[in-house]
């Protein structure tokens, strides 16, 4: 078995023509069953392609070790989203699905962001839900107009504004598009993140077609 097919995943197939498929990526203490639900709500008829974090924290599932709350293992978060950018790469051919829009939640986000910034050729967007910098120096990422949403919680105890911010102006500059709004929300997710994640995910789906 190789590292990247070690991770334990759920895959569900898409019945919709054209709907990009989702990588979902949970938060801390979550795993693969966790956004399910969310990805059926926000793209409808896509296929999801959901793993479980191979980190774990006093039991808890993650995509990479941290030193502390929003302090992050940086060769850890390399190593990881490599692993990460391998396991899509191989999970895609298995399942005959196109590049995924990823879908992460918290450290799922994370992990997104520094897939973007390490690999961008396995994503074809994202959606990043109080998400933060995962790396204080990522490399020169070419993400040549990659659709990005960032939703982040006006009171979020976990997220600093500023932080959201910067990674937003990182992926602007690494040349994404972004958008980013905050909501009026803490760290958990509201219905104004279902109904802005579907909105944008539909308009991306429009784009393509
Ligand atoms: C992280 O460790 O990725 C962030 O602090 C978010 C979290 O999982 O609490």
């Amino acid at each position: 078995m190789t590292e990247e097919s070690a991770f334990v995943y759920r895959f569900e197939l898409g019945n919709k023509a054209g709907a990009t498929p989702l990588l979902l990526l949970h938060g801390t203490g979550g795993d693969e069953n966790d956004l399910l639900q969310l990805g059926a709500m926000i793209s409808p008829g896509s296929a999801l392609l959901s793993p479980r974090g191979r980190v774990l924290e006093h039991g808890m599932p993650r995509f990479f070790h941290r030193l502390a709350e929003g302090v992050f293992d940086e060769e850890d978060v390399r190593k990881r989203a490599l692993e990460l950018g391998a396991f899509v790469e191989s999970a895609r051919q298995r399942h005959g699905i196109e590049a995924p829009v990823a879908v992460g939640f918290s450290n799922g986000a994370n992990i997104a962001a520094a897939l973007l910034l390490m690999k961008p050729e396995a994503l074809a967007g994202a959606v990043l839900l109080r998400a933060m910098v995962p790396l204080s120096d990522p490399p020169r990422a070419r993400l040549d107009g990659k659709p990005v949403l960032i939703l982040s919680g006006q009171a979020d105890p976990i997220v600093p504004a500023g932080n959201a911010a910067r990674l937003s102006a990182m992926l602007a500059d690494a040349g994404a598009k972004v958008v980013h709004k905050t909501l009026p929300a803490g760290h958990r997710l509201s219905q104004a993140d279902v109904r802005l994640a579907r909105d944008w995910i539909a308009s991306v789906d429009a784009q393509v077609v």
